[in-house]
């Protein structure tokens, strides 16, 4: 990294120097060229900023050095490109003594946290990849906190796009993670974060801010509103209701039991990514502190008004009426949880799983109802439902249309954000964020053929998966390199069955599963799948549920794996140009 520097090195004589154009000072952090031009001398880094061929190589003419690599453009004087896909080239102070060239050959800011916060926010406006990945790394660097950066880049999303979407998930899902990656996962989570944020919001329009009403309605009169709102779909109407139940300082459960009970007016809203990226803006709020709920908060309302709900589908009505069976239910929970409320100590959620997963939607709803009756509470029916669905990809039969994986993944993302809703909101704020439950139930009955025949889930009784190697980096290398090739679905849900019955740290295996994600061009699902997993695995800890839930993990991202890679490409470049060093000589490359 750049080394902060006041030392003058002597580059040559001014004679020496006009007489051959330019010189190279090496040694030291990085190659100098020192270039005289029409009367002036000028020092910048030899290596250029796009992907480090030597700018001696490259030509100058009336003030601007084109390299001759991809042809890039600079200004000689401030190191400033006309091309800005790749960056600005360093310059350094040239001092002039006695027909000697000297020049300061430090590389460092003065405030290199500020320094590349701003080159940060230079890349997401311009969605210039490589920019971002230097600005994450030496934002990195510099010490600043991970919380800092993702509050940059998800202001950047939430004011640059005229509502939440994939950029805003993709990065929220990836800060989770951060807690538990490793350093290199950590750089590569926040770059992909912020380089698919920057291209979510490329062409967009910026979003346009409403204002909060000027009353104070109490709680529960905002919350009939939103949902009034999202009925007729008046997106203004429930924009100025959020923002009015964030000026009234409502708590963030009060605020997820308001959005939970809008959105859950329609079933299953958009396959169940609006109730999805509503767990998301909270999540992330969460990230990067409450203090911008205005900002970001009613970015999720555009899509939840707007958003299909399941009702207008043939398969929610016909042969069985799903959606009045979940009216039904909707309308005794008030009852059966007020039935409930005596018992306690519940805890049959595997069971109440494998009851989800049944092919009977009354005798589905009835189990829902009984767990109710017997005490589980929103969250325990929810957790249930998560893992019901996690064992829907883990057996996902892989004569499946390749599409059918997306299918199982909406199911398993819903039931993970419904469960974290559930789990903020509480028992104190009514019952109406259960009908969530409710559709999820019914999502995944209506997935039931995807494991139809089932695949066989590994490590179950005593298969001991002995032809499958034993210690730690072995099993890393073997994952990884499954993931290298296509259709290894199975050889990956092997390998996580064997990491974790031989007793070894979920997180190491939770680190090789992001190592195997993060240097993927991976789609937008996979990024929520490896999330969610890690969610609900963390709930279960390494037991027979944890481990069939990181094997869906796995054998979701092996399904989608390998891709070209571009990105990681992209975030090795720039972590050698970072480094320091002739990046050209270390390559090898030829001029
Ligand atoms: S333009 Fe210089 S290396 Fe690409």
């Amino acid at each position: 990294m750049d080394v902060p520097s006041r030392e003058f090195v002597l580059a040559g004589s001014l004679e020496e120097l006009k007489a051959k154009g330019r010189l190279v000072l090496h040694g030291g952090h990085r190659p100098i060229l020192v270039i005289y031009d029409r009367g002036q001398v000028f020092a910048l880094d030899n290596r250029c900023p796009h992907m480090g061929f030597p700018l001696e190589r490259g030509s100058i003419e009336d003030g601007i050095l084109t390299c001759h690599w991809h042809h890039a453009r600079f200004d000689l004087e401030s190191g400033c490109t006309f091309d800005l896909w790749a960056d600005d080239v360093p310059i350094f102070p040239v001092e002039l003594r006695d027909c000697e060239v000297w020049v300061k050959s430090g590389f460092g800011d003065a405030d290199p946290a500020a320094h590349w916060h701003q080159r940060l926010a230079d890349g997401l406006a311009h969605n210039l990849g490589l920019v971002i990945a230097k600005a994450v790394h030496g934002q990195l660097a510099a010490d600043v906190p991970f919380a800092d950066i993702v509050r940059q880049v998800a202001l950047f999303g939430a004011q640059n796009r005229d509502g939440w979407g994939v950029g805003l998930t993709i990065l929220t899902a990836l800060a989770n993670l951060l807690p538990v990656l490793p350093e290199e996962e950590a750089y590569l989570a926040l770059f992909h974060g912020a380089r698919r944020m920057a291209a979510d919001c490329d062409g967009e329009a910026p979003r346009r801010e409403r204002a909060p009403l000027g009353s104070r309605p109490d709680s529960a009169a905002l919350k009939r509103w939103l949902q009034r709102w999202t009925t007729v779909r008046h997106r203004e109407a429930a924009e100025r209701t959020l923002l009015t139940a964030i000026a009234a300082g409502l708590s963030p459960a009060v605020l997820a039991d308001a959005l939970v009970a809008a959105v859950t007016e329609r079933a299953f809203a958009d396959a169940g990514h609006s109730l999805d990226f509503i767990n998301k803006a909270f999540e992330c709020l969460d990230l990067i502190g409450w203090e911008h709920a205005p900002t970001v908060l009613p970015t999720v309302v555009g899509q939840m008004v707007a958003a299909r709900g399941a009702e207008e589908s043939t398969a929610w009505r016909q042969p069985v009426d799903l959606v009045a069976l979940c009216h039904e239910a909707a309308s005794e929970l008030p009852k059966l949880f007020a039935a409930g409320c005596s018992a306690h100590g519940w805890s049959d959620h595997a069971a109440l799983a494998q009851e989800l997963l049944g092919d009977e939607p009354v005798r589905i709803i009835d189990a829902l109802k009984a767990a109710i009756c017997a005490g589980a509470a929103p969250a325990d029916l929810s957790r249930s439902l998560a893992y019901g669905a996690a064992l829907r990809v883990a057996r996902f039969g892989t004569a499946n249309e390749h599409s059918d994986w997306e299918t199982a993944h909406h199911v398993f993302t819903y039931a993970n954000a419904i469960d974290q809703m559930l789990k903020r909101i509480g028992t104190a704020n009514g019952h109406d964020a259960v009908r969530g439950v409710l559709h999820g139930a019914m999502a995944l009955y209506l997935t039931r053929y995807l494991n139809v025949p089932p695949a066989r889930i590994p490590g179950e009784r005593d298969e001991r998966l002995d032809d499958l190697p034993a210690d730690v980096d072995s099993i890393r290398a073997a994952l990884l390199d499954a993931f290298d090739r296509q259709r290894q679905v199975d050889l990956a849900a092997r390998l996580v069955a064997r990491h974790l019955k031989l007793g070894h740290s979920p997180q190491a295996l939770i680190a090789t599963l992001a190592r195997a994600l993060l240097r993927e061009d991976a789609g937008f699902h996979a990024y929520q799948m490896l999330e969610a997993g890690v969610r609900q695995f963390i709930v279960w800890g390494n037991t027979d549920e944890g481990r069939h839930i990181l094997i869906a993990v796995a054998r979701y991202l092996a399904a989608h794996s390998p891709t070209e890679r571009a990105a990681l490409q992209t975030a090795d470049i720039a972590r050698r140009l970072m480094r320091g060093g002739e990046l050209h000589q270390e390559e090898g490359a030829s001029s």
